[in-house]
């Protein structure tokens, strides 16, 4: 199907085949026009959800084109309990105290952030607005249907100390992660060095992301994640891309990636979810490093989202959630591939840097300043971090703290190797 043409004529082609088949002529090429114009029409009508008429584009070097959309029309006002909502320009607080004018202490905010997007080489969206990375019909395609375009498949959470091993090796996901629970939480903050993860199948991925957990693990399981992705099926390359991830039942029937479904509400105008990140590390050479903090708006109980020092990108009501709607139970840091092991072996898709954590610094890939927010809205050191994977030969984690890094771990691996198979 990948190749197949795409028109504005779909609509027109099925009334065409509809009535070649009313006139008696069923046959198994009658039905299968039927079912080609049905898929296109069902892409095309997808698309024209996802993509909201922009006031500009700009294109990126990497091939994507983000559009800025005006901050009314973005996606997120297709939900039925958003028709009316009045969009939060800022948080009412912030745990580091940004936007608290009075508090002596509060923390200038820094300028200095090297990493940016790569489409920020061609411009930038104006105020008022937000960029968006358009859906192209290719990315629509790669899916299993339009309908799942953007969802994550079923239970692939790390699930630490799960009572049924069988259970955690299942889904094919594999992960090295640092975990705090058992208590009550109201946000996380950490920063995370960037790679570019090689990937052996193109329905495959690897990344780096932070969850914010609530509720059981069954089917009702709250979650929002964020943090760096590369995904040749969502989108159709091998970038390291930033992106966000919700979802208030077990990735059933709610949630997305970025703005692919209605839900994240952005204020920010010059960071694009799923956009890709630029530059990334390198093998004992130059290190980058993102920081994401997520927290919970005590007055509104929106849970809000900060990209660097500089970017507070917006927020997912807190309506959306069940018991994220009062807190996170767990939260949890560190990688996650996907082994679909097609021939038959572990696959060779790195975690992080593609190096075990016992490298070290500039070889492999960390999470440091791993933080809590607390139920006075500080953020502060987790107490009792376990560590979790499923196979330790193919990707491991290892924690640390000092001064400088407060609590730290490194994590990730290649995967196959003579200890992996
Ligand atoms: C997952 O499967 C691998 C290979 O079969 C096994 O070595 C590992 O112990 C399993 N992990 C868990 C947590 O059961
Ligand atoms: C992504 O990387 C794999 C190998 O790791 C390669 O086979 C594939 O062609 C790459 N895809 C793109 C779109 O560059």
């Amino acid at each position: 199907m990948a190749g197949a043409q795409f028109s504005s004529r779909g609509r027109t082609s099925r009334v065409l085949a509809v009535l070649f088949c009313l006139w008696g002529l069923i046959s198994s090429s009658c039905a299968a026009r039927m079912s080609i114009s049905r898929q296109k029409l069902e892409v095309q009508k997808h698309l024209k959800r996802l993509n909201k008429p922009a006031l500009k584009s700009i294109e990126s070097s990497d091939g994507d084109t983000i559009d800025c959309v005006d901050i009314s029309q973005q996606p997120a006002f297709d939900h039925p309990f958003l028709k009316d909502h009045k969009i939060q320009m800022r948080p009412n607080y912030h745990p580091e105290g940004l936007f608290d004018e009075n508090k002596a202490t509060a923390k200038p905010i820094e300028r200095s952030s090297p990493i940016t997007q790569l489409w920020h080489q061609n411009g930038r969206c104006p105020e008022g607005t937000i960029p968006i990375r358009r859906t192209k019909k290719d990315d629509v395609l790669r899916a299993s249907s339009a309908k799942r375009y953007g969802r994550k498949k079923h239970r692939s959470i790390p699930q630490p100390r799960s009572a049924d091993p069988d259970l955690i090796n299942q889904s094919g996901h594999q992960h090295a992660i640092a975990y705090v629970e058992g208590d009550k939480y109201y946000g996380a903050k950490a920063t995370i060095n960037v790679w570019e993860p090689k990937i052996q199948q193109a329905n495959e991925f690897s990344l780096s992301q932070l969850w914010i957990l609530g509720g059981s693990f069954g089917e009702d399981l709250n979650s929002i994640e964020a943090g760096w992705q590369v995904s040749p099926d969502l989108y159709g390359d091998n970038n390291t891309r930033l992106f966000t991830y919700w979802t208030s039942d077990a990735y059933q029937a709610t949630g997305c990636y970025n703005l692919l479904c209605s839900g994240f509400i952005q204020v920010n105008s010059q960071i694009a979810m799923g956009a890709s990140i630029s530059p990334v590390s390198a093998y004992r050479n130059s290190q980058y490093d993102i920081s994401i903090l997520v927290w919970k708006d005590p007055k509104e109980g929106h849970w809000w989202m900060q990209f660097g020092n500089d970017y507070v990108l917006g927020y997912w009501p807190s309506f959306l959630f069940s018991y994220l709607a009062e807190s996170a139970s767990m939260i949890e840091w560190g990688g996650e591939v996907v082994n679909s092991q097609a021939d038959g072996k572990h696959t060779s898709t790195q975690m992080g840097s593609g190096h075990f954590p016992e490298e070290g610094f500039g070889k492999s890939s960390y999470f440091r300043n791993v933080q809590v927010v607390d139920d006075s809205n500080n953020l502060k050191a987790p107490k009792g971090i376990g560590t979790f994977t499923e196979q330790s030969n193919c990707y491991d984690v290892q924690t640390g703290s000092n001064g400088d890094w407060g609590h730290y771990f490194y994590y990730g691996g290649p995967g196959r190797n003579p200890n992996c198979a």
